[in-house]
């Protein structure tokens, strides 16, 4: 007996793989349709472990395309909708803005609009979740946190894409009723994270005896979160969370982009058996990013005290996690760093 149906947008990306792992084994008694394009962050074998689970189904669909976005909620009558399906990378969306502002902006107001066109009879029992960034409130300087009540003010074209969904998510809210709830995360990392964030790329690049791009001087700061700890905080308040309310999630866990680094060489040189300090004279720094947020730092109070959250992992635990899920899994890195992945590292680094 089904007793829910929920539309996971996203799902074979690197957050929404987790998401759907998590819906997909904890909720047997739930239908979970993931939804993807498949673009050059989507990829299937994210999910090669639960995909012939009977609770889940896979449609490829690209949200920018409204007919076919109807036609999929026609079909499948979701009760609840979590949306993670974006352009993510920040280097991409200053060279293509616009693909940012039809995926995130133009195939948001999709969705939303298909949602409303389902469900506007009878809201009783519905949610669209909207997953966002910490990126739309812009940067901090040295001190102070973003928290739910901080004014939005986005720089890069990839936070301005995000910003604009997020104000048409509450817009869908006030006008019609929707009943939505947003969350808004640091910066994530862990297992299937593509390797054009500094992460990953990091990792793909000490395998291969390749230069650690570090922009600028190195001294930006992310407040990072396992991604495994994401999922259970979307799972938490697409079920617990107050509908129209937004909730930020993170780890109270900052780092220097450079210090990040360094920890990742010390790790990579234990688990590979290399001297210490071998990994960490690959660090080369590279031309600044135009528009570099100094600084993300997010107070999760609220979800912590309404709805009783904590990550599961600490940053130095997650790391090793993250890096011995890759060292396991090479095949994975080789297929993604393969093709496209060449052309678009040669434009990004050139020089
Ligand atoms: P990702 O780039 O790894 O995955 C995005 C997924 O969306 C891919 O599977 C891709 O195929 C799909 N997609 C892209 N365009 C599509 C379209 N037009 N139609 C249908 N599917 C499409 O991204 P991610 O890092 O997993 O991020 C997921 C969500 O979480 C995004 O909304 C992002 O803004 C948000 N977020 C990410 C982070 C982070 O650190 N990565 C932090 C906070 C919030
Ligand atoms: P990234 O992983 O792209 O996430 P975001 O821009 O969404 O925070 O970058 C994390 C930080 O690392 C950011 O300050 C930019 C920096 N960075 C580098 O220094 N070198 C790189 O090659 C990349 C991809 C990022």
């Amino acid at each position: 007996m089904i007793k829910k149906r929920i539309l996971i947008t996203g799902g074979a990306g690197f957050i929404g793989s987790h998401v759907v792992r998590e819906f997909v084994n904890k909720y047997p008694e739930y239908q979970i349709v993931n939804l993807d394009a498949l673009t050059y962050a989507g990829n299937l074998e994210n999910l090669k472990d639960i995909e012939d689970k009977s609770n889940y189904t896979f449609v490829k669909a690209d949200i920018t395309n409204a007919k076919h976005i109807v036609e999929v909620f026609r079909e499948y009558q979701p009760d609840g909708v979590i949306h993670l399906a974006a352009e993510s990378h920040v280097d991409r969306s200053i060279s293509d803005p616009l693909a940012f502002v039809m995926t995130n902006v133009i195939g948001t107001v999709n969705l939303l609009s298909a949602a409303h066109d389902i469900w506007k009879d009878n809201y009783e029992g519905k949610r669209f979740h909207h997953v966002s960034t910490d990126e739309v409130y812009g940067t901090l300087g040295e001190t102070g946190l973003f928290t739910e009540n901080t004014a939005y003010d986005p720089h890069s074209p990839y936070s301005a894409s995000k910003a604009s969904s997020d104000h048409f998510v509450r817009a869908y809210q006030d006008t019609y009723g929707l009943p939505i709830v947003v969350t808004n995360c640091s910066n994530n990392y862990g297992p299937n994270h593509f390797p054009e964030k500094l992460i990953p790329l990091c990792i793909h690049n000490i395998l291969n005896g390749k230069p650690l791009p570090i922009y600028g001087d190195g001294k930006f700061t992310r407040d990072w979160l396992y991604v495994v700890d994401h999922a259970k905080a979307i799972d938490l308040v697409f079920h617990q969370g107050q509908i129209g309310d937004s909730y930020n999630v993170g780890g109270f866990n900052e780092w220097q982009n450079i210090d990040l680094v360094k920890e990742l060489c010390k790790q990579m040189d234990e688990k590979l058996g290399k001297p210490t300090g071998t990994s960490v004279q690959l660090i080369t720094f590279v031309k600044d990013r135009p528009g570099h947020d100094l600084r993300y730092a997010i107070d999760a109070t609220k979800i912590n005290k309404e709805l009783g959250y904590e990550p599961s992992v600490t940053f130095e635990q997650g790391l090793s996690k993250t890096i011995d899920w890759f060292l396991n899994n090479q095949d994975w890195l080789d297929n993604v760093t393969s093709g496209g992945y060449q052309k678009y590292y040669e434009i990004q680094y050139q020089g």
